[in-house]
């Protein structure tokens, strides 16, 4: 086996306190997120749409940790003889934090922004409003979120195919599979004879998607399954 590609979601960063989007009513001060994670919204009111990421990356910056899912995972790519290639939908940095290097945010990044008019993406660890200058091209109110909304297309698409089509393995962590083009994932890896296995607390659908299905809390599962791919591969 040389080849593994992890398609990570909201449920893995649950357990260090990140609310998924489709837990819990899944609204935000009366509104969906899908009303809010929207260019069309951001065109509308862009004031509420910031607040929106400001209290996210707030929230993202004052004590939430990687957890021992995120941990697992880096171990894997540190100690695996092959590559590893973890593709989050998630926007924070949990990966990275936890040790991942090779990582693909499809989903963009809460601590970048990007500015709609000259295209720059800067670090962004502080509050955006409707005042923000890009510091690339001083342009005023241009800067937005780094982040991939409903509507929009998902970000280094060509790479992920080309990983999922190599892959021998292909694990799916706490994601509801309801968005695409991530949702799809677990059948190009299939269809190109990848192992698929999936962890999640809930059954994800009709099923038959992945060869394996491991219910249970990522944090619990995953430090397991990571230990025995290493012994195997050893
Ligand atoms: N361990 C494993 N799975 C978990 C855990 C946990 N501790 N906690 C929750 N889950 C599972 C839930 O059962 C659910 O299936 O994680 C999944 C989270 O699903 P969603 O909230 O739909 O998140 P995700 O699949 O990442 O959403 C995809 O939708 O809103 C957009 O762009 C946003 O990237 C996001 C995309």
């Amino acid at each position: 086996m040389r080849n593994i590609v992890v398609l990570t979601g909201a449920g893995i960063s649950a357990e260090s306190g990140i609310e998924t989007f489709r837990g819990a009513g899944g609204l935000w001060e009366g509104h969906a997120v899908e009303d809010v994670a929207t260019p069309e919204a951001f065109a509308r009111d862009p004031g509420l749409v910031h607040q929106f990421y400001n209290l996210r990356r707030q929230q993202l910056l004052a004590g939430i940790e990687p957890n021992p899912a995120h941990v697992a995972l880096a171990r894997l790519e540190r100690e695996f003889d092959g590559e590893v290639l973890v593709v989050t939908q998630n926007i924070d940095d949990l990966h990275e934090r936890g040790g991942s290097e090779n990582v693909i945010h499809m989903h963009g990044e809460l601590l970048k922004s990007r500015c709609v008019s000259c295209g720059e993406v800067s670090e962004c660890r502080h509050d955006l409003t409707v005042a923000s200058e890009c510091p690339r091209c001083h342009a005023v109110g241009t800067p937005r979120p780094h982040v991939v909304w409903f509507g929009e297309i998902p970000l280094r698409l060509p790479e992920i195919e080309r990983a999922l089509i190599a892959a021998d393995l292909f694990i799916a962590v706490g994601t509801s599979g309801r968005v695409y083009p991530a949702a799809g994932f677990v059948r190009l890896a299939r269809a190109h004879e990848a192992r698929t296995i999936e962890i999640n607390l809930e059954e994800t659908g009709p099923g038959g998607a992945f060869q394996e299905s491991r219910r249970g809390r990522a944090g619990e599962i995953l430090p397991d399954l990571v230990g025995s791919i290493l012994a195997r591969d050893a």
